[in-house]
């Protein structure tokens, strides 16, 4: 049996599947796995995730109780489940991202949404379906007294829901994403926002990235179940039992990073970059397209700057890699066009033959990403709202001169607020202000931030955050 389990909605590997049947495994996506999967094998952890696509399904249905390692795959001990494809779209869509990930990021367009109906009782329902069918497969798994570590805003029920089967297990939760303040918080339907709350409540540790999504949690708590609040001391007492809260940034893993940098598919990208951008200067974004990265007014920002700053057209270019996230969802496919339409505006109106001033991706190619982040002059990461970024935290390991315009509300601003140039992220003359002083910022300063910014970048990679999880749940809570 198992003594360390971590459950997520996206696991570390995801299956295509051809016409003719062969699956093809390819690693998963996203802050949450990337950060994980490096060491999840290392500690020997038993991964429990959900089958995402038909690839997916197929590899479990070959696999003994779904445990893809045991069927051969070079996984690490990993079970997938076969969530029925409904629930799953209730679940994943419906409830996770256009509701619980929309009430922490603060996304709604209030005077029109959200509406809670009786189709979202149904939606709800399979979300409690989908976090029992974690629960179940966690108890059935977990050795007497295990340490289970159940990630994020998709799997918040299941902390209470395995406590119910087995209570003799240690259980953490954790938050990647923001939370939201107790007013914004109780736009759900107060059943709703009680049961998400007590369910991560059920679990001894519950772990957050910044102090501030943290302190957000405990004033839900207060305000809307009238637990007893213990701010200093992190602590949660509701019906009968006592939380923890802990606070763990997560930070990248410096060498592990440069070694997947240099290798030649990335040097290759580097090359081709070079000669498209020449002696211009580069600023870099990079991200999936959510609405969350708030890509658009980054847009506004450089438009803004290039307005403000005639003295800089043909001498800069603006690399913006906008990723493919969450298709699935209409808001997502929209804010994609607008991102897109954003771009063409800024080049009808400032290219000319020979400058491009913005070159927009919108197809996600990794070793791509990596060659830009070294060619970076300035690394913009403005976010509306964030768990962390990692992205503010990749960019200064690999580029050695990059400035970074970093948004307040990013998680990541509480560790490298201090040798970033911190904008709100709702302003774009602020931004463009930024944008123009990361640029003509002197080479001594910006080696000596950006060698800050790299140290608090690596001062906790994944390694560290996992074992602070785990030690946290060696705590007596008796
Ligand atoms: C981001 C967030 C994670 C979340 C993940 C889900 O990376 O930081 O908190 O788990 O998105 O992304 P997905 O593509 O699986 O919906």
């Amino acid at each position: 049996m198992n003594s360390v389990l971590v459950a997520s909605n996206r696991g570390p590997v995801s299956f295509t599947v051809s016409d003719d049947g062969v699956l093809t495994m390819k690693r998963g996506g996203g802050g949450l796995v990337s950060g994980l999967s490096g060491v999840a094998k290392d500690y020997g952890v038993l991964w429990v995730c959900a089958a995402l696509s038909d690839g997916d399904r197929s590899a479990v249905r070959q696999s003994p109780s779904g445990r893809l390692d045991q069927a051969g795959y070079d996984t690490g001990a990993l079970r997938m489940l076969d969530i029925p494809p409904a629930t799953f779209h209730r679940a994943y869509n419906a409830v996770a991202n256009s509701t619980l990930w929309f009430v922490n990021h603060l996304l709604y367009d209030i005077p029109n949404a959200p509406i809670f109906g009786s189709r979202f009782q149904r939606e709800w329902e399979s979300y409690r379906d989908y976090n029992r069918a974690f629960a179940l497969a966690l108890a059935e798994e977990a050795g007497h007294g295990a340490r289970v570590m159940v990630q994020d805003y998709h799997l918040t029920l299941t902390p209470a829901m395995l406590r119910a089967e087995r209570p003799d297990l240690r259980i953490a939760h954790f938050s990647h994403t923001p939370w939201a303040p107790p007013e914004y918080f109780s736009l759900l339907p107060d059943a709703v926002a009680r049961e998400v709350l007590e369910g991560i409540l059920a679990a001894d540790h519950a772990g957050f990235l910044t102090e501030r999504w943290a302190a957000a949690f405990m004033d839900c708590c207060e305000r809307l179940l009238g637990a007893q609040v213990d701010r200093a001391g992190r602590t949660v007492a509701h019906g009968g039992r006592t939380t923890r809260v802990g606070v763990h940034a997560l930070g990248v893993d410096g060498e592990a990073l440069w070694a997947r940098a240099c290798e030649p598919d990335v040097e290759s990208h580097m090359a081709a970059l070079r000669d498209e951008v020449g002696d211009r200067k580069l600023i870099v974004r990079i991200d999936r397209t959510e609405l969350s990265k708030n890509i658009v007014r980054g847009l506004l920002a450089y438009r803004e700057f290039l307005a403000a700053h005639p003295e800089w057209h043909g001498r800069v270019i603006h690399l913006a890699f906008a990723y493919p996230s969450r298709h699935d969802l209409p808001e997502y496919r929209e804010y994609t066009a607008s991102v897109q339409r954003c771009a063409q505006e800024i080049e009808d109106e400032y290219a000319t033959e020979d400058w491009n001033p913005l070159i927009l991706n919108v197809n996600d190619d990794y070793p791509r990403s990596l060659a830009a982040y070294r060619l970076a002059d300035v690394l913009l990461v403005n976010p509306i709202r964030d768990g962390m970024n990692l992205v503010a935290k990749e960019g200064p390991v690999l580029s050695p001169r990059c400035a970074l315009v970093l948004s307040r509300e990013a998680g990541a601003a509480a560790e490298l607020g201090a040798h970033a140039l911190v904008v709100n992220p709702y302003d774009v003359i602020d931004t463009a202000g930024a944008l123009h002083r990361a640029l003509v910022m002197p080479e001594d300063e910006r080696r000596r931030r950006r060698d800050s910014l790299e140290a608090a970048a690596t001062a906790l990679p994944p390694q560290k955050w996992l074992s602070a999880q785990l030690d946290a749940l060696n705590y007596d809570f008796s």
